[in-house]
């Protein structure tokens, strides 16, 4: 990748995975001259990036969250616009489980009072109409679910795609691979940020780098408070070539010290199309920093997951066959998934600094990716962030 030729810019975006193209799209429709600094290659496999598919929903347990994801619809519409390939498969979502139960993404209960209060149409399922009709079997009777039409599964392969092509194509946006950020210098209003090829002055930063996150927050003396999943994903081979599931979730309570939460994907055909998509959504051994993550995923993990595939689905073959994983931040602030804020004030020039970190973005990605660019340019933005503003106790000095 050529190395550019200017080195000031309007703004740069510390981060080249989904959210960080996302931004560097909107920038450059609004023509702020941008740059993105990746560390790796774009399109890599190495953060929160990584894998082809991820779920829309609009179920949430907060109200707060649920109107994002109706607020995101428009932008996914709009990123549709610029490629053939369907980004969103509207195959629906279908969450079910023990209705007691609360996990990482919420509880089934909370979801419906929220889905009600916005007037999101949805369905509420007893266990044996999730059987009959979505391919479940041996569910316990008191398992409740809730089918919402609007949830997709996303081509997230073709989304960032999408994204760096537009950010390729954009005269105000440029994209540098291979360049890590090992320091940030500021000198009055202007940040100077320098990687191994080469040192670029700044405005304003924009700082995603996923689950690298706190490696570049220290550079301008802060923390965050999170911690590290090593996410393990298989893919089984269809028996029944008809059979097809929505994305689902399912909330049940952990045994023992394991987890016990699982979610899985439709198939479809950009994406081993012979097989579906089904993994946990816990991880046995959290990390407490992103240099300990293998590209193995946890065989404990995989055997818990082919265990719930032989005993509750229908029309596949248990044997995890295709693997991967994913490496993602999770904030340790209760309620508190995604962080979207400023810098903290102790840091110099902070309101030139828009943070986003931790959290399930994948579906918002579109719409995240705007937000950012509105926070950076204009210092706030139309959509409410205060639900996910840090509070100073969050972000601590070093
Ligand atoms: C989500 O919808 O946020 C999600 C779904 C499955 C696993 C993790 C997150």
């Amino acid at each position: 990748m050529a190395q550019p030729a200017d080195h000031h810019f309007d703004v740069i975006v510390v981060g080249g995975g989904a959210i960080g193209l996302s931004t560097g799209y909107h920038l450059g429709k609004r023509k702020a001259k941008t740059l993105v600094l990746e560390q790796f290659n774009f399109k890599n496999q190495l953060g929160s990036s990584a894998g082809v598919s991820r779920q829309y929903r609009i179920p949430y347990p907060e109200e707060y969250m649920v109107q994002m994801a109706l607020d995101a619809q428009p932008y996914w519409d709009e990123l549709q616009t610029l490629t053939p390939k369907t980004l969103l498969d509207k195959v629906g979502t279908l969450w079910f489980g023990d209705p007691a139960v609360h996990s990482t993404e919420g509880n089934i209960a909370e979801a419906e009072q929220a889905l009600k209060a916005l007037n999101v149409p949805y369905t509420s399922l007893t266990a044996k109409e999730i059987e009959a009709q979505y391919h479940f079997r041996n569910l316990p009777e008191t398992y409740t679910g809730l089918f919402q039409a609007d949830g997709a599964s996303i081509d997230f392969r073709a989304t960032i795609e999408t994204l760096y092509q537009a950010c390729e194509r954009d005269p105000y946006t440029i994209l540098q691979d291979e360049s890590p950020v090992t320091a940030i210098e500021q000198d009055g209003k202007l940040f100077t940020v320098s990687t191994p090829k080469g040192v670029f002055t700044g405005e304003k930063l924009v700082l995603v780098p996923g689950p690298y996150i706190d490696g570049v927050i220290n550079l301008l003396g802060f923390t965050i408070e999170a911690t590290y999943w090593n996410m393990s994903s298989c893919y089984f081979k269809k028996t029944d070539p008809k059979i097809q599931y929505p994305t689902w979730f399912v909330f049940q309570n952990a045994i023992g010290s394991n987890g016990n939460q699982f979610y899985g994907f439709p198939g479809v055909d950009w994406d081993h199309p012979e097989y579906i998509r089904v993994a946990p959504d816990f991880v046995i051994d959290p990390l407490a920093s992103p240099e300990q993550r293998t590209l193995v995923p946890n065989p404990q993990e995989l055997a818990y997951t082919a265990a719930w595939v032989r005993d509750h689905m229908t029309g596949l073959d248990p044997t995890p066959y295709f693997t991967s994983t994913c490496l993602i931040a999770l904030s340790k602030i209760p309620n508190k998934e995604l962080l979207i804020d400023f810098a903290p004030p102790y840091v110099p020039n902070s309101q030139n600094i828009v943070v986003y970190a931790t959290g399930w973005a994948a579906k918002f990605t579109p719409f995240l990716g705007k937000i950012l660019t509105e926070l950076a340019l204009d210092g706030h933005s139309t959509f409410d962030i205060s639900p996910f503003k840090l509070g100073y106790n969050y972000f601590k000095a070093i």
